[in-house]
């Protein structure tokens, strides 16, 4: 089981687009992905069609101390969207009060990584949709996988960016004992402009094969597709979107060779 966080601190660079459509990119490729959603805006548990105040089980009960009366295992919580082999772990906004409930606890950053670990699920990605900031949520999310994926918009302050999720990281290698594999993906990108052009072979000299080849392109049918609660590839399956996230999909399934010691669960 492959677990990757999908991380920027910065908002609206479409880490909730990539999980919900690289998801379903998966899914179709016959691979069982569950998404869990981090954030306490639920645009995963939305973008998935799904209304987040329903659920009074949430990935908040799993971030709780197992001694709480409100601890529940992740495969408790867990729900089927409408993609076949897509699921979901969902939230809704109870979960913005956990930065702060969590703060104080022992062991706080290992609370998600023990509860993908405790229940043994039966999926071959576990993607996760982390908020746009540094704290405990995104720790939690960047601690229970191994792999990452840092999105990002083509600007020039991009890099800037980047510069501090990679000290974060540092940081966490040090204090947690914790590393992971980072990798980069370039979105919501307009290749018409020379700015483009110049951001992308920045990142390529910075990055080198940890940049995926394929670039998100600027997509409406991305944007509309969130909005009527389905992944692109059902809304539009010919927009750039599906096709630049089957891609995607490509070169991430490509990466299970190299990692071998992560046995997938099919056994297919
Ligand atoms: N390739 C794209 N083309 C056009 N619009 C896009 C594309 N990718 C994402 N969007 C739109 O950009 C906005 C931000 O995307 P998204 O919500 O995925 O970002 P995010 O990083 O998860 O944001 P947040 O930090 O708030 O969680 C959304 O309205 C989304 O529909
Ligand atoms: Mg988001």
């Amino acid at each position: 089981m492959r677990v990757i966080a999908v991380a920027n601190q910065k908002g609206g660079v479409a880490k909730t687009t990539t999980c919900i459509n690289l998801g379903a990119a998966l899914a179709r490729n016959a691979r069982r992905v569950l998404i869990i959603d981090m954030d306490p805006q639920a645009h995963s548990t939305l973008g998935l069609g799904l209304e987040p105040h329903e659920f009074n089980k949430t990935i908040l009960n799993v971030l709780e101390p197992p001694r709480s009366p409100y601890h529940m295992d992740l495969k408790d919580i867990i729900v089927q969207s409408k993609t076949p082999n897509l699921y979901i772990a969902p939230s809704n906004i109870d979960l913005a009060g956990e930065e702060y409930r969590l703060i104080d606890k022992l062991g706080r950053e290992d609370f998600l990584n023990t509860g993908i670990k405790r229940s043994r699920l039966p999926f071959d990605y576990v993607l996760i949709d982390c908020p746009p900031s540094l704290g405990i949520l995104t720790i939690n999310s960047l601690k229970a996988a191994r792999e990452v994926i840092v999105t990002i918009q083509p600007h020039y302050f991009a890099l800037r960016g980047i510069e501090e999720f990679k000290e974060t990281l540092d940081l966490m290698r040090e204090n947690l004992k914790h590393d992971l594999e980072v990798y980069v993906l370039i979105t919501i990108a307009d290749m018409r402009t020379n700015l483009y052009q110049e951001v992308f072979h920045a990142l390529e000299e910075y990055f080198g094969e940890k940049l995926f080849r394929t670039v998100i392109r600027k997509n409406i049918a991305l944007a509309e597709s969130s909005s009527h609660g389905v992944p692109v590839l059902e809304y539009e399956p010919r927009s750039s979107g599906a096709q630049n996230y089957l891609a995607l999909a490509k070169e991430v399934i490509q990466l299970e060779k190299e990692k071998p010691e992560e046995r997938l669960f099919r056994k297919n």
